[in-house]
């Protein structure tokens, strides 16, 4: 089943995709996600938050800095190990729970924000996970997703190209790949598998936001200038980070 084959994707993955969220937060990068935070959510003031398919916990983390009262879920129990022990080594209290992303066994209106980076793409069932969110938010909550056609090369053969081309002017310029190669084949694998991997967003989520009947739904089509170094700027010139906000 895929759900099952995600799962031990992401299993395998953990250690090596803490050691990525490791020198995030050791740099600059953690502040620029913060700013990124704060302009579309403000600080938390003890607002609950939920950070969906949280890995290792970055988002989690940046959030109980803000002062936000964090539930922070993923199917990967794996990931929450690594993500329980980061919040310890930060010192700070946060709610960790295995739990889908379109499945969060919680009461209706728990949270004031949803926050959510790298996730939906990766979903076989991302609209059921956003009417899950709507779901799970108090009346005027906001959901904010940080995403990008990461996988879109699998389906257009210019984009391919340009993935391509990229790719090797990165790695000349030092980018190393934080998975093995049978992971990376693994990972293309599924994505093949993906509703998304055949879509071109954000505009699909602004129609998704929509169909489940959130009020407002505010893009930023690029933040790669803002949250990237300036080798993963190159690497994602053909499919930059958005950052999508919806308010219910
Ligand atoms: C690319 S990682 C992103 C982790 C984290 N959000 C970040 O940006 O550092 C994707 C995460 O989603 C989790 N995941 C995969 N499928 C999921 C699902 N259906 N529900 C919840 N989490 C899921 C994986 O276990 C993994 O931790």
């Amino acid at each position: 089943m895929l759900g099952k084959r995600i799962e031990k994707y992401w299993g395998g993955r953990a250690g090596s995709y803490n050691e990525h969220v490791q020198k995030e937060m050791a740099c600059g990068k953690k502040q620029a996600w913060e700013s990124l935070l704060v302009k579309y959510a403000g600080t938390g003031d003890n607002l609950r938050v939920l950070d969906v398919g949280t890995g290792p916990g970055f988002f989690a983390i940046l959030l109980a800095g803000l002062n936000y009262s964090v539930t922070a879920v993923d199917k990967c129990e794996e990931m929450l190990e690594q993500a329980r022990q980061n919040a310890a080594a930060a010192g700070k209290t946060i709610q960790f729970l295995q739990a889908e992303a379109h499945a969060v066994a919680l009461p209706d209106e728990s949270f004031d924000l949803i926050v959510s980076r790298n996730v939906t793409w990766l979903l076989p069932n991302p609209l059921e996970a956003y009417q899950e969110w709507r779901r799970l938010l108090k009346p005027a909550g906001k959901v904010l997703v940080f995403d990008a056609n990461w996988h879109l090369y699998l389906s257009e053969p210019e984009l391919q190209l340009e993935h391509d081309k990229y790719l090797k002017l990165a790695m000349k310029k030092g980018y190393k790949q934080n998975a093995s190669p049978e992971q990376r084949q693994e990972n293309e694998a599924i994505a093949r598998k993906l509703p998304l991997t055949y879509q071109k967003r954000p505009a699909w989520d602004q129609q998704a936001f929509r169909q489940c009947d959130f009020q407002q739904v505010e893009v930023q089509e690029n933040i790669s200038l803002l949250v990237h170094d300036e080798i993963e700027q190159l690497l994602y010139t053909p499919t930059p980070m958005f950052a999508i906000c919806a308010s219910k």
